[in-house]
Parts: structure tokens; C-alpha cells; sequence
């Protein structure tokens, strides 16, 4: 009998006559599949929205493998599926220079003040040029702070260096290699924001760094500072956040990542010109997406044939 395969999404993978041939194959919202009262499938290609509590993964007794179509698990009960032999892997790697690269764009943009021209232009705000406006920061020789020196990190840092000669510091649980190999300095949290007229998280979203940039790590900042998130919604206190701005902190805020996603479409953030806000879309390049695809595929092959996985996610 030919296993189950479910994809919670279409996704840009080919499906051709070979895959078919091997699993039986099917696509269906997570939403819909919540509907069913058991999910018959042995592996399941899920997305970062598919809530896999263990209430939920319990209407999967025989999942084998969950292979996650991005490199966080936060939306996953990883305890659970270590209880019950689910394995599961994600995606890293593949998408560390589009998630740098979008980092690097929404950095440059702020620096740059953009979004607050753009804003002018499309709200009847530009009444001509004029020497003083929409002056932006150099970023030469600045000093850059990273919250959760990973490979994302590291490699957004690398850009940043190269680009314009920044200085590193950084913070994560303990030092890191990729910290060591780029010749950061580690500096304690609350120095690393009272300090960096930069700052970029990059924390994978755990119960330790929920909220791990809270009111009292924003009012550390520095007024001119640019905050850059990439990494979850979750890791800012973003109430905290938007009391901040409203009293005139920060040069400007690039959000890839909020809380909850999508953002209200009224949400007061969205009303600050100085803040820069994308749909989540670290990921979203064209080749970066196809090689994420075929990599949940392969895993989920691997898995399946009793071989092991090549990208899982540590357990432990
Ligand atoms: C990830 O891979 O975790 C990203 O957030 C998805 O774009």
C-alpha cells in the first residue's frame, strides 16, 4: 500500500508521475484538514500558520514525518512529536541569503528613509524638492548589533560589513561560531541596545525569547536607532513597541514579522511612515522557494523509505 503524503499548501514543486507513483498524494488546507475527526497521512509538508499543537497533531496517529516549509518550528509541538517518533524537518540553509538580503533591503530603505518619501508621494505630501527633507544616515563604519547570531545572522552581518565597513557586536544565549568567524564582538543584551545604532534580530522564537526585546530593551535603544525583525513577531513586545515610536523613538522600524500575521489592515504600525513593513517574505524568492520545496519533498522520501532525514530538527 502506497504511503500518504499531505501538502498544506500548493507550493513550487513539480508533482510528475514519479511522485504519484510513489505516495499517494494530497492537497488540502490545514484548516480543512482540522475538520476531519483523524488525518490518514504519513507525512505532512506543513507551513508556518498549521498550528501543530498536540491537540492538533493528535488527528495524526500515523504521522511519521513533518517536514516544515520554512526553517523556523515555533508553530510546531516539538515535545509531542519527540513523544510520539514524528519526526520533523524544516528548511535551513537554503534561504539564508534571501532572508539576509531582505534584512539588508529593509536596512537600506530606512536608512534611506523610503517609506516615509513613498508615503509623501502617495498621500499628496511632496510639494517639491527641498535641501532638508527626507535626509537620511550613512551607514558607513556604523556600529550593527545582532540579536541571534545564526547562519541568518551571520550572513546579513557578512552584508552589512562588506557593504559598508559596519563594526559587529552581538548577542545570543552564549557566543557563537559564526559570531567568532566574523570577528564580532558578544556584548550582553542590554548593551548591545543601549549601544548599536543598528540592531537586527535574527532569534529563532522559543519560550525563552518571547518577548525577549521587551519595553525595557526598546527604552535602551538609542533614539536614533534602526530596528530591524526578520525573525518572528513574537520576539518584539510589540505593544511596547508602538509606545515607543509614538513618543518619537527611533529613526526607523523594519518589520518583516508581526504579531498576529497578517497585521490588521488599520493596525496603528501601519499608520507610521517610519515604519517599514513587509508581508513576511524572508523567504520569498523565486529559486530560495523551489529549493525549500524540493528539500520538504526529499525529506519526506528519505523519512518514508526508513532512511534518515536530511534536514531535521534536533529533538533533544
Ligand atoms: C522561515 O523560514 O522561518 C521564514 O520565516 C519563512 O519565510
Amino acid at each position: 500500500m502506497k504511503k500518504r503524503l499531505i501538502f498544506t499548501h500548493a507550493l513550487p514543486i513539480e508533482l510528475d508521475e514519479q511522485m504519484s507513483q510513489l505516495f499517494d498524494i494530497e492537497i488540502v488546507s490545514f484548516d480543512q484538514l482540522m475538520l476531519r475527526d483523524s488525518v490518514d497521512c504519513h507525512a505532512l509538508i506543513s507551513i508556518l500558520s498549521d498550528q501543530l499543537t498536540a491537540e492538533n497533531l493528535a488527528k495524526f496517529p500515523q504521522c511519521e514525518v513533518i517536514a516544515q516549509y520554512a526553517v523556523g518550528v515555533n508553530n510546531i509541538d516539538l515535545d509531542y512529536c519527540a513523544k510520539k517518533g514524528i519526526i520533523v524537518c524544516h528548511t535551513p540553509d537554503v534561504l539564508n541569503a534571501a532572508s539576509a538580503d531582505l534584512a539588508f533591503s529593509l536596512l537600506t530603505s530606512l536608512a534611506r528613509k523610503i517609506p516615509e518619501a513613498q508615503w509623501a508621494v502617495r498621500n499628496n505630501l511632496w510639494h517639491g524638492w527641498n535641501a532638508f527633507d527626507y535626509l537620511g544616515k550613512s551607514l558607513d563604519g556604523i556600529e550593527l548589533g545582532i540579536i541571534g547570531m545564526g547562519k541568518i545572522g551571520a550572513t546579513f552581518a557578512d552584508l552589512c560589513r562588506r557593504s559598508y565597513g559596519m563594526k559587529i557586536f552581538y548577542h545570543n544565549r552564549r557566543p557563537s561560531p559564526q559570531g567568532a568567524a566574523l570577528q564580532a564582538q558578544y556584548l550582553e543584551l542590554d548593551e548591545l541596545c543601549r549601544r548599536c545604532e543598528i540592531i537586527s534580530v535574527h532569534t529563532p522564537l522559543t519560550t525563552q525569547t518571547r518577548h525577549l526585546i521587551g519595553e525595557k530593551e526598546l527604552g535602551l535603544m538609542r533614539d536614533d536607532a534602526i530596528l530591524i525583525n526578520t525573525s518572528r513577531g513574537e520576539v518584539i513586545d510589540q505593544d511596547a513597541l508602538l509606545v515607543k515610536l509614538k513618543e518619537g523613538k527611533f529613526f526607523g522600524v523594519g518589520l518583516d514579522v508581526m504579531t498576529p500575521e497578517p497585521l490588521p489592515f488599520d493596525h496603528e504600525l501601519t499608520q507610521i511612515p517610519r515604519v517599514l513593513i513587509t508581508p513576511h517574505i524572508g523567504s520569498a524568492q523565486k529559486q530560495t522557494r523551489e529549493t525549500m520545496a524540493w528539500l520538504c519533498w526529499r525529506n519526506c522520501e528519505e523519512v518514508l523509505a526508513g532512511r534518515s532525514a536530511i534536514t531535521p530538527v534536533d529533538l533533544v
